[in-house]
């Protein structure tokens, strides 16, 4: 794993931006995998500023995000759909139908993970993944559990998780209890990963996943490490515990 420590979350946006850039640059019909939550939200805004300033052209991407919360439709302003309108998707030239978040009111969440994982396929497959990481190293919403799931599908939510997100819904009861999530082995095939962490709350387990060598399911994020081009771009706080 490559890791990028910088002194300040918006010199980790930067950073992250800075590696999307230059792959969409490269090429300019790249599929990039997308992630939610509050830690990528500077990457966004300086995708955007990069669009509007210097031409970064998306016109040609497409987009493939991580999960949803079950029961909310795309316009609830607490579903993935609408954060990535808000944050990126209506700032830039992206095609709308070049977007894909999943379907939080699918009646069949086995048949549309397939599905999901198919589409993903039959666009070429992942060029660059952005990934945040939660609290317990839950990636996506792949949970710690004894199994992992391999492909993308319907999953619980862990007690941590519901307290970790309950900051962005009334209280903790309105935090959906389940999500449809891509799974560790539909993430493990993106060409390229770029983990990004931010902060103290981050310390902990970043300092886990880089000094265990060894992978469990305990700690999803751990199965980065099988991966042959992850780069770790993180804040000097989410660093701070490595070394202790
Ligand atoms: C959510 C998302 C994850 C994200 C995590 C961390 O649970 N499903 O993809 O990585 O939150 O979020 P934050 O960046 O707000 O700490």
């Amino acid at each position: 794993m490559k890791i990028i420590v910088t002194k300040s979350y918006d010199e980790m946006s930067k950073a992250a931006a800075d590696v999307f850039e230059k792959e969409i640059r490269n090429n300019p019909e790249l599929v990039l995998g997308l992630a939610t939550g509050s830690t990528p939200v500077g990457t966004y805004r300086e995708l955007v500023r990069r669009h509007l300033e210097n031409g970064l052209d998306f016109s040609r991407t497409k987009s493939f995000n991580l999960d949803e919360y079950v029961g909310l439709s795309g316009d609830n302003p607490n579903s993935y759909r609408h954060f990535m309108d808000e944050h990126l998707f209506n700032h830039i030239n992206i095609e709308r139908e070049n977007t894909h978040v999943p379907d939080g009111l699918t009646e069949n969440p086995k048949e549309y993970g397939k599905k999901y994982d198919q589409m993903i396929l039959e666009s070429g497959g992942i060029g660059i993944q952005l990934l945040g990481i939660g609290s317990n190293g839950h990636i996506a919403f792949n949970e710690p559990d004894e199994e992992l799931p391999v492909g993308t599908g319907l999953v619980e939510l862990s007690e941590q998780t519901i307290a970790d997100n309950a900051r962005f819904f009334q209280s903790a009861e309105h935090v959906p209890t389940q999500a449809i999530s891509m799974g560790m082995g539909s993430i493990l095939k993106a060409g390229k990963i770029i983990l990004l962490a931010s902060g103290e709350g981050k310390a902990e387990v970043i300092s886990e996943l880089l000094n265990r060598g060894k992978v469990t399911s305990r700690i999803p994020a751990t199965f980065l490490l099988l991966h042959p081009d992850v780069t770790l771009v993180c804040d000097e706080e989410a660093y701070s515990e490595v070394n202790r």
